[in-house]
Order: structure tokens, then sequence, then C-alpha cells
């Protein structure tokens, strides 16, 4: 990059502007910056443009000076360890046995360690503490590890904003927060370098943990209803000896009947742990007992899968979109009305199916609407915006109505088909018939919910109320007719029982 270049602030009337050099004289750090690479440029680059003064540190500075900002000095690694009060550790640590001679210079200091390894480091050492033990009078911080030099050269608005930390002395640790603040991020301290800077190396190198189980259980819904429809409408009409025209259904028309089946199944399951929840609640009568593991697992996937939902959704509304741009809907659309002209029908208009048609493709479209707005609810900046209640009113109450409104649209679309013979193909049932008992079963399980006596128990379980919690005395003599001196509900010494009075 040309030296002009390098002269223009990184962020264009980003913040608060540079802060005059001066300051770094009153009190402000000066960091220094260890390695010459893709992240010392970025991270110098950003430093500079928030009023720091930087010292980078190269084995090779005059080689790399035209690649750094003007404000900012290249020197040898020792200098700009010595210069800097808080340094950067900007190599890969495959190298660090490099700056074996700078523990002298490095006394006292703090050390930001950035580095990630190539792959997940499951039990190992992480390198944030070989630096510690490389340099035990400088106190290390693992830190900006999960920044790219991308997000700091375009600051931090286009991105995530969080720096995760972590480090084993508060005020090395609330050095590196200021610096995190000063450049527009939010430093976010997750505990001592033993405990997370393992974790910390191995966040970039996950993909996408989370939509592990979401990804694949969509994946095989979409497989076995592929089958399933491949089955139906791909093999049967060739077993009842079609003229092997079945086959150009495979790219279209099979992939539209199952992503809509796989749309509809995948929001009944974001929707189910949540009535298994209150379920177990109810029964339970306390919101204070752990769910089981699997339970705890799938509400907590729950975004994934609706996201995952909506993108199946979403694509087999521009499929439908695209049915009647295909040749074969045109050959099929022409057959028929050459089929009608031989047979002299002159007007082909079917009141029912008209009807069926406009209802189900418009709930259709508003099921996919309401989808939308939870995709865009689920955005973190939008969902940062968004209090508690008016967050659940989306994700709960307009995700509800957007399940109820799929399930709808389905039923249209099947209509009266359930109960023709001809839709019965290899005696498959219709796909609909398939995907839609579990929306159906979960949208019965809310209106369940929703009854007077569950609801306005189930609001004060979750408000803390507690069915074990409310207990009455009874009176020895009572006891002694139920059975003489039995324990009910509980124990309880000095010859009183306790009796559950939960349901009264
Ligand atoms: C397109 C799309 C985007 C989505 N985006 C998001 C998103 O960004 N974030 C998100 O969270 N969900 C998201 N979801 C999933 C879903 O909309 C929400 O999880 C929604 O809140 C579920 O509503 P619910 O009524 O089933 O359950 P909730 O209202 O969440 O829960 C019902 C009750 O169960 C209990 N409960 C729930 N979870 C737990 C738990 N872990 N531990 C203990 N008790 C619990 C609580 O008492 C709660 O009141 C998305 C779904 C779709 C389709
Ligand atoms: N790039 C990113 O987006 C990013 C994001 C987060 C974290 N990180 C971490 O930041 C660190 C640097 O990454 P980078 O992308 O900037 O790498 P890079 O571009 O390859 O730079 C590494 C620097 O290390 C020095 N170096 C190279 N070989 C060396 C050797 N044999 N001995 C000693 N020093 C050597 C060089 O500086 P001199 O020649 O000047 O000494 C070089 O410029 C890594 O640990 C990486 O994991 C990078
Ligand atoms: C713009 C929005 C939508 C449009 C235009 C649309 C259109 C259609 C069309 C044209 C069909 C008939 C397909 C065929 O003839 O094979 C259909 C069926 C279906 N749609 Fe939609 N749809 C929309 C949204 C949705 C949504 C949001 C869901 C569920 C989440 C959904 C689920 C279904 C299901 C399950 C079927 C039945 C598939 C079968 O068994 O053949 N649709 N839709």
């Amino acid at each position: 990059m040309p030296r002009e270049e390098m002269k223009r602030p990184l962020i264009a009337g980003g913040g608060a502007g540079p802060r005059p050099l001066e300051a770094s004289d009153q009190g402000t750090p000066v960091v220094g910056v260890l390695g010459s690479g893709d992240f010392s440029r970025s991270l110098t680059g950003r430093l500079v443009a928030s009023g720091y003064r930087v010292v980078v540190g190269s084995r090779s500075p005059k080689r790399c000076l035209p690649l750094f900002p003007e404000e900012a000095e290249v020197t040898s690694q020792v200098e700009a360890a010595s210069q800097g009060d808080l340094v950067f550790v900007a190599l890969f640590p495959e190298h660090y046995s490099t700056l074996a001679g700078l523990g002298e210079a490095l006394a006292g200091k703090v050390l930001v360690d950035v580095s990630n390894g190539v792959q997940v480091n499951l039990g190992g050492t992480s390198h944030a503490e070989r630096l510690a033990a490389m340099f035990p009078e400088s106190h290390v911080v693992k830190g900006f590890n999960t920044v790219s030099a991308w997000a700091l050269q375009t600051g931090s608005r286009d991105g995530n904003r969080q720096v995760l930390l972590c480090g084993d002395s508060a005020e090395a640790k609330a050095a590196v927060c200021r610096l995190c603040r000063a450049l527009g991020f939010v430093p976010v301290d997750t505990g001592l370098l033993a405990a997370r800077a393992l974790e910390l190396e191995n966040l970039p190198l996950r993909l996408f943990p989370s939509w592990r189980v979401p990804l694949i259980s969509t994946l095989a819904l979409f497989a076995f209803f592929y089958l399933y429809n491949f089955l139906r409408d791909v093999l049967q009409p060739l077993a009842v000896g079609g003229r092997g025209r079945a086959f150009y259904k495979m790219p279209v028309e099979t992939v539209n009947v199952t992503l809509p089946a796989v749309a509809l199944v995948t929001l009944a399951l974001v929707y189910a742990p949540g009535s298994l929840a209150a379920a177990l609640q109810l029964s339970r009568g306390t919101k204070y007992a752990r769910f089981p593991g699997w339970l705890d697992r799938w509400l907590g996937r729950r975004k994934q899968l609706g996201l995952c939902g909506f993108a199946c959704a979403a694509t087999h509304a521009v499929y439908s979109l695209c049915l009647p741009m295909r040749r074969s809907a045109r050959y099929k659309m022409l057959n028929e009305a050459f089929k009608q002209v031989k047979a002299g029908v002159e007007d082909s208009w079917q009141e029912e199916e008209v009807w069926r048609m406009e209802l189900y493709l418009s709930v259709g479209i508003m099921a996919l609407c309401l989808l939308s707005l939870l995709a865009v609810a689920s955005l973190p900046s939008v969902a940062d915006s968004l209090n508690w209640r008016e967050f659940t009113f989306v994700q709960s109450g307009v995700g509800l109505a957007a399940l109820a409104a799929a399930t709808l649209h389905t039923l249209l679309f099947g209509w009266d088909r359930a109960f023709h013979r001809d839709q019965y193909r290899l005696c498959l049932p219709p796909t609909f018939m398939v995907a839609v008992p579990l929306p159906l079963a979960v949208l019965a399980s809310r209106v369940a919910l929703g009854l007077p006596c569950l609801a306005r128990r189930l609001a004060r379980i979750r408000r803390g109320w507690e069915k074990n919690r409310h207990l009455r005395f009874t009176l020895p003599e009572e006891e002694d007719e139920c059975g003489g001196g039995g324990v009910r509900g509980g124990g309880v010494g000095n010859g009183r029982s306790l009796e559950d009075i939960s349901n009264v």
C-alpha cells in the first residue's frame, strides 16, 4: 500500500475521531506490536487512528517500514518491547521461541497474545500459557484472536463488536479492556488463562458448532421426504406403466414437495420443546427442577432449527413461483388444452379448485411473511434493540401464528385429497398427510396450555411458585385417622405432617 494511502484514517468519520498523539504523553500507554504481518498492520492502523503511539517491532524494520502508517514507529523487536507499555505479540505461535531474548525488555509489561492455532486443540497447553511460561515476569492476556485483521480495518460496525479476553492479572486485563473500548470494541472478560485460553483459541476454528444438530436434522428430514416423494411421484408412475416421463420431476417438482414438508416439520420441532417444557413444569409443579439434558439441548437449538425451517420455506416459495415457467408445465398445459378442444370442452373453470388455490397461496404467503419477521428479529442487531417482551412476542407469538398459517396453508392445499383413493400411491398417503400431524399436535398442545386452568397454573410456576412449598400442617389426630403417624407430602418433625395442597 502506498505510504500516502496509509496516512488516511481507516475509519472515515468513525467514532470520536483520532485523538491527538500528545495524549499518549499524558498517560495513554505506548503500544508495542511485535510482528509486521496482516494482523500487525491492521491493528497498528486502528491504534494510530484512535490516537495511540505505536511502536512496531520487526526482524527487518527497513523492509516493512513503507507498509505502516507514517505515525507509527517501525523498529527492532527489542526496541518495540522496551518502549511499549502494552505489547501485542502478532506472530504465529511456532515463532514464539524467536522472542526468547526479549524477557528483560518485556518484564512487568502486559503481553497480549492474539494467536490462533491451525487445528482445534482439545487438551494441550494453550499458546497463551506457553507465552506466559516463557515470560513469567510479564502479564499475559489472551485476546483479539477472535477479531480478524479485516474487522480491525473496517471497524467494529462491520461485524461482531465483542473482544473475548482472559488472563490472570486483573490490572493487565483492565488495561486491555480500556484499549478495546478506545478502539470501539466491547471487551468481555471470560476468566483466567488456564480456564479459558484454550477455549478462546479454539473458538475461531470451530465450524458452526451450534448448527451441527439442526443442519443434520434438516438434511435427514430432507432425505426422508425426498425418498418418500421419489417413490410416490417418480417410481409409482413408472411402475404402473408410464411412458418413462417421470424422472423430469426430480429436480423441481420432487424438491418442491420435499422442501415445504421439511419446513413444516422443522417449524413444528421449534415449538414442540416449549410445549414439552411447559408440560414438565406443570407436572413437576416447579420451574426449579432441571430439564433432561436432551430437552435442554433441544431448547437451545431452536433458533438454528427455526432458521433452517425458514430457509426451506423461502426456497419452496421461490420454487413454487417458478413452477409455471418450466417447459414441462407449458407442454402439459398445451396437451390439456388439446384434449379439451378434442372433447369439445369450452370452459375448464372449476370453482372449487380455484378457491382451493386462491386460499392456500394467500395463507402460504402470509406464513412466509411472518417467518421473515422472525428471521429479521433473530439478527443480533435487531434482537438487541428489542426488550424481553417484544422479543418474546415476536419469537413466541408471531412464530406460533406462522406455524398455524403454514399448517393451514398445507391443509388447504390438501383439501379433500386425504379421502381420494388415487392419492395413495404405492400405498403411501400424500406427503402433506405425513408432514401435518406434528404441527397439528404442537398447535393443539398450545391450545391446551392456553386453557385458563393450565395457563394460570403455568404462569404461577413461571413466576416462582412451587407445588411442594405450599404445604399445610395437619393435626396429629387427623394423621391417626389416616393410618397413624404417616407423613404425607414430605417429612416434618414435632409429630406433625405436611399435606400437599397445591391442587386445592
Ligand atoms: C425464523 C426463525 C428465527 C428464530 N430466531 C430465534 C432467535 O433469534 N432466538 C431464539 O431464542 N429463538 C429463535 N427462534 C426459535 C423460536 O421462535 C423461539 O425459541 C421462541 O421463543 C419459541 O417460543 P415458545 O413459545 O415455544 O417457547 P418460549 O416462549 O421460549 O418458552 C416457553 C417457556 O419454556 C421455558 N423455557 C424455554 N427455554 C428454556 C430453557 N432453556 N430453560 C428453562 N426453561 C425454558 C420458559 O419458562 C418459557 O417461558 C426462531 C425461529 C424461527 C422460525
Ligand atoms: N490475520 C488475521 O486475521 C488474524 C486474526 C486473529 C489472530 N491472528 C493471529 O495473529 C498472528 C499473526 O498473524 P498474521 O496474519 O499477521 O500473520 P503474518 O501476516 O504471517 O505475520 C506474521 C509475522 O510474524 C513474523 N515472522 C514470520 N516468520 C517468522 C519467523 N520465522 N520467526 C519470527 N517471526 C516471524 C513476521 O514479522 P517480521 O518479519 O516483521 O518479524 C510476520 O510479518 C497469528 O498468531 C495469528 O493467529 C491473525
Ligand atoms: C410465498 C409463500 C408460499 C407459496 C407461494 C407457496 C406455494 C405452494 C404451492 C404452489 C404448493 C403446491 C405445490 C405442488 O403443487 O406440489 C404448496 C404446497 C405446500 N406448501 Fe407452500 N407456499 C408458500 C409458503 C409455504 C410455507 C411458509 C410453508 C411451511 C412452512 C409451506 C408448506 C407447504 C406444504 C407442506 C405444501 C404441501 C406439499 C405437498 O404435500 O405436496 N408453504 N405451497
